[in-house]
Parts: C-alpha cells; structure tokens; sequence
C-alpha cells in the first residue's frame, strides 16, 4: 500500500526514507493505485545525470485527461471542477462541473482537430485568467498536441520569441483582457507578435471583452462558433510516458529563454501527489491558488493537481486590488476557501493596507495558507499567519521551479512543524543537498551553500526545446551528476531548508524570474545607449526592484534624462513586457569590469542595495575608479 496521504510528522519520515531507499518501488506503488494507465510501465525509472537522460515509467500509455477528468465523472459528475471568478465582483461566478469540463475540452480538442492539430504539434496559449485558459490546455493534451502558454502579460516582442522557438502551429487567444478597471488590447499584441511568425496558421480567438478587432481572413476565426459545432465526445488520444505533455518557458541569465519541457506520467503522478499532501485536500474543499496559469504554479497547481485529484479548483482573472484592497479575502469568504496559495509579493502588498480590509471578511474557512514564488520574509510570514490563518492554520512554504515541475521543499500542514523563511523538509523522493564552491558536499547542518538535488524526481523537466546542450550545461554542469538550482539554501540545526535567493543572474521580482540579458538587450536598442547592467535591490513589495546602470554614447549633445528614462522604460515594455521596467536608473560613464571583460555584478548589486561598505576587493577590476564614480551618484 502507497501512504498517498500522510498524516503525522513520524509518518512523513517513515515516508521519506522509504523513498530515498528504494524510489523505484516507492513511486510504483502510487502511479499504481492512483491513475489510470491503458498499459503499465516497463521500467519504473531509467537515468543517467551526466548525458542527462531521465525515463519515468517507460512503455506505459495513458492520457492525462483521462486522469484529470474521466475517471472522476461516475463519482464526481456533478461536483464543481472549476470555479471561476470573474474580473468584475457583479459578474457572475461560474461552477463548471466535471461533466461539462468534459464536454467543453472535447469540443475544443476537436476544433484543434478540424484544424489540423494532432499529435505532438505546438500550441501557443496566449489567454487571460478565464476558463478558457485551463481548457486549451487540456484539449491539446486530450489530442497529444503540446501546449505552450505565454503569460498574458508578455508583450509580442516576447510572444513571437516563443512562437518561433518552438514552431507553433496555432495560437489560442481572446480579443482582450479585463484587468482591474482596465481592459487590454490581447488580439492586437498577438497581430503584432504574427508579422514575424511564420509556422502560425491558425488563430482561434475567444470573445472575452466583445471589442472591435482586426481578424485576418484565412488565419483568424471566432472560437465560439466553431465550439457551437462540435462534438462532445473526443477519444483520448493514447501517449507514451514520456511524450512531451508542456513546453513552458522560463528566463536563463543568459540569451533567450529556455522552453522546458515537461512530460506525461511523471509529471501527472508528482503534482497529483504533491498536491494531495501539500495542501492535504479534502473531498469537499475548494481550494484557489492565485497564480497565473501563464506560469509553472498555475499549471501545476491550477490545473493538472487538482484535477487529477478530483478537486475543486479556483480560477480569478482578476487583481487584488480591485475594486479594491480587500477582494482576495472576499473572495475566500465568498467561496468558503479551504485552502489559499499565493505569493509573497502580494501578501507584502495586502499587508500594507488597512486591516480592516481583510478584517471585515469572514475568512473561518482557511485550514492551509501557501507561498510560492520567492523566500517570504519574516514580517510577510507573520502577517499572514496572524491576519490571514488566525494563528491556526499552518503556512506552507513551497519552494520549487519551472524546470521542477512541482513543489519540491515543504512543510506537510499539519504534520511538519512551520518556522518562518524556512521552506523547511524535502518532499517524499526529493534527495536535496548543499554544495561549495569547490563542488564538494556540505555534509552536517547549519550550513550554507549552492542548492542542488541528487537523484531524479519524477517531474523534472526533460531537456530545454530544441537544445538539449544548453540543459545540460544549465542544470548539470556546475556540480558532476547533480541537479544545480540556481539557488542558495542554508540548513539549520534540524535540518531545515532555508532558500535564500538566486545565485546567477535571474532576479526575482514580484514573484517573476527576470533573466538580465533580454532586458539588458532592450536597454541597448535604445539608440542614446552605448552599454547598460541591471541589477535587483531590495524593495519592500515587489522583493527585488530593478536597477539599471547606463551608459550613453558620446554624442557631444546634452539630452534630458528624465525623458531618457522614460524611452528606457518604454522599450523594455515593448521588448519584454511591463513587469521588467526598470524601478531606478542611473547614467554612469563606465561599468566595473574584471580583465575578462566581465561586469562585476556584484559590486553593482551591494551600491544599488546601499551596502557601499561591503564592496569586497576590486583590485582585480580593469578600471576600480568607476566604482567611487557609481557610488557618488547612486539613485
Ligand atoms: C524562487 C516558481 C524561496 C527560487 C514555482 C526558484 C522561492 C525560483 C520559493 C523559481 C520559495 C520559488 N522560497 N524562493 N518558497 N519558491 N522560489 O521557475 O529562486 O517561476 O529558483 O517557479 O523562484 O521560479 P519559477
């Protein structure tokens, strides 16, 4: 028997260790009595960290809609699948039952068929939070077509990047969106993003916000009428184990971005499995996760967790500031949350607020309070625990990444004992370790180091699209047959995992990975700028702001910086999208360089963080003396 839900801290260990001892079993044993598989695996795992090859449950055939949605309708027919929550608190909620998820991904899935969509094409999903979204995933993967969702918020310089990337065929998107009290022209970014996307055929668009658009004979069509046609039965297709399920895009620190690719059974079976036990759902709660399914979270723990899990699951499209600061905690007492997980980012905003806004909501309902996206500072923490849970319902702080594809580092709500900032224990198969600078192990606890993982889990991201290199030298390069994070951890004296931030060049900011180089290209294209280098610095909110360090070409001509600013700003909207403009910008004459010609980052990172005092040894800069310039006139 698989211990699919623990209970009880002795029972997390017992768990765990049977895990680590024999993954092989372990793992069998729950795909075993909690799917459904048209033929069962040959092999339960096949890997080798150095090529890097990972085969979960290799020759097994499933669907993963049939798990998300079939085998729930005999129990669960009626049972409210996805909530959705509109935009505009008088608009009505929406309950869509299990039976008419059903109906409506197959007479999608259909319309992709109709136009040509099948097995192992692309898909790019470009669509606000409405129900939509979560369908089009599911009616690619009711075909075997691979969704690629681009976040609604990326602009069509970004969009086009990864159309191209992966060839898609089609492009799912809405004539626009609503967000808080404005509205956003999708259909028009989408045109734009097309001038440049020649594997497009098709653009299916879905009438969100009724506004007058442009539609491109041929390419373009209504998706509502064509969904009025079709059938309402498709046939699952039937796909491998390891058949691509997603392509999901993430920032490198480096060149563009890199299409993870996750795919069917193990990613199915670890999110399921996570989902169950990180937010231990029960038969009759509804659970809201606030993330965009544009990102990892949404996906995970949106869509494919909770489904799989027969649960209801909460889709908002709205903000959390409109109409105004109270409407997440309306909303948990409007539809009785059971379980809530967001993102520190907002919970510093909400914190800010008057308490009266989410005094006055009835929010009784919460057992289990989550956080994802970046470390959750102690005053956040403390905050949501006390306001929000009422001191009685434990924080779960989940640490996990695009290319994990689930929650990797977690507390057990319930079980494991919760300290602030710490993500705390590694989920059941989840093998962490800390790592130095010379690539040896740091054995013992209260230790700090480079956050790696040892042994394959079954959600990992296989490769990056198209370039199977880059995955290797991104992920298992840094520490020989280890997977590197990208983040510092510390482990305390129990050996509780901390997180500590991104040790490259991502920078997190309100929750969003922010590779520098796309944003740094943006810079450039300015035609007054020579060179530019941002960096993140602390900021109450957001967690980390950008600080962008320009240099101008010499031009002899004296031009107004406020309005330079602003352009700067402005083409980093265009080029990547609103949520990496700059917070501060300052002009500078030179960059700190090592011989190599590489930008001291760090340097920059301790003068736009205000820790002048701490520069740390710049002899070996090819030109120390613009350090004293930087700090003299720091923003
Ligand atoms: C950071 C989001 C601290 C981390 C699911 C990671 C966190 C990156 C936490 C991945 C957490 C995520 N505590 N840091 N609980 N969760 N991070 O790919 O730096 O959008 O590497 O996936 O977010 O971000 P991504």
């Amino acid at each position: 028997m698989s211990n699919y839900s623990i209970k009880h801290l002795e029972e997390y260990y017992q768990v765990y260790r049977k895990s680590i001892r024999d993954p092989e079993n372990f793992w069998s044993e729950i795909a075993e009595e909690h799917f459904m598989w048209h033929k069962k695996w040959d092999n339960v795992l096949r890997w080798d960290f150095s090529k890097p090859e990972i085969k979960w449950f290799e020759g097994a055939k499933l669907n993963i809609t049939e798990n998300c949605i079939d085998r729930h309708l005999a129990t669960k027919g009626d049972k409210t699948a996805i909530l959705f929550e509109p935009n505009n608190p008088n608009e009505d909620a929406q309950h869509i039952t299990y039976k008419r998820l059903h109906e409506r991904v197959n007479q999608l899935a259909n319309v992709l068929k109709d136009h040509g969509i099948k097995k192992g094409d692309r898909v790019c999903i470009y669509l606000p939070m409405i129900p939509e979204l979560a369908i089009s995933l599911l009616a690619c993967a009711r075909i075997g077509a691979i969704h690629s969702v681009v976040f609604a918020g990326f602009s069509s310089n970004a969009l086009s990047t990864r159309i191209n990337d992966s060839d898609c065929k089609m492009v799912i998107t809405a004539d626009g969106s609503y967000r808080g009290s404005k509205t956003i022209d999708l259909k028009g970014i989408v045109d734009v993003a097309l001038e440049d996307c020649p594997s497009i055929k098709n653009v299916l668009v879905v009438n969100r916000i009724n506004s007058k658009i442009e539609m491109k004979e041929g390419r373009d069509q209504w998706l509502q009428p064509l969904l009025d046609k079709a059938s309402k039965e498709c046939k699952a297709e039937i796909m491998d184990a390891e058949d691509p399920l997603f392509i999901l895009y993430t920032s490198g620190s480096t060149g563009k971005p890199k299409g993870m690719v996750h795919t069917t059974a193990g990613y199915m079976v670890y999110t399921a499995y996570t989902f169950k036990n990180v937010f231990q759902y029960r038969e009759n709660d509804v659970y809201w996760c606030t993330a965009d399914i544009g990102w990892i979270t949404g996906h995970s723990y949106i869509v494919y967790g909770p489904l799989a899990n027969g649960a209801t699951t909460v889709m908002f499209e709205g903000i959390p500031s409109y109409p105004d600061f109270g409407r997440f905690w309306e909303i948990i007492a409007k539809h009785k949350i059971n379980q809530f997980y967001t993102a520190p980012t907002a919970i510093r905003a909400l914190a800010k607020q008057n308490i009266d806004f989410a005094e006055k909501h009835d929010l009784s309902s919460i057992k289990v309070l989550g956080s994802v996206g970046e470390p959750i500072n102690e005053e956040a923490w403390h905050w949501y625990n006390d306001i929000i849970g009422k001191k009685k319902s434990p924080i779960v702080d989940t640490w996990w990444q695009t290319e994990t594809g689930g929650i990797m580092i977690t507390p057990l709500p319930y079980v494991t004992p919760t300290k602030p900032t710490y993500a705390t224990l590694p989920f059941p198969g989840i093998q962490p370790t800390l790592m130095d600078e010379n690539g040896q192990e740091i054995k013992g606890n209260q230790v700090d180091g480079r956050l790696c993982i040892k042994f394959p889990w079954p959600s990992m991201a296989r490769t990056i699209w198209g370039n199977h290199q880059r995955y290797k030298d991104t992920y298992f390069t840094a520490f020989k047959d280890k997977y590197f994070t990208g983040d510092g951890a510390l482990r305390d004296e129990v050996g509780y995992y901390r997180i500590t931030g991104r040790v490259d060049d991502v920078i997190i900011v309100s929750g969003h990975n922010l590779g520098t180089a796309p944003i740094e290209d943006a810079i450039n294209e300015h035609p007054a700028v020579a060179e530019s280098a941002i960096v993140g610095f602390p900021h109450d909110i957001k967690g980390n702001a950008l600080y962008g360090y320009v240099i101008l070409k010499e031009t002899g001509e004296s031009r107004d910086h406020n309005n330079l600013r602003n352009e700067i700003n402005q083409n980093i909207t265009e080029h990547v999208g609103p949520i990496a403009k700059l917070d501060k910008i300052q002009f500078t004459k030179g960059l700190p360089k090592t011989r190599s010609g590489k930008i001291m980052r760090r340097i920059l990172r301790k003068i736009a963080s205000r820790e002048m005092d701490s520069l740390g040894d710049t002899s070996t800069l090819v030109n120390p003396e613009v350090v004293e310039d930087i700090k003299n006139n720091v923003i």
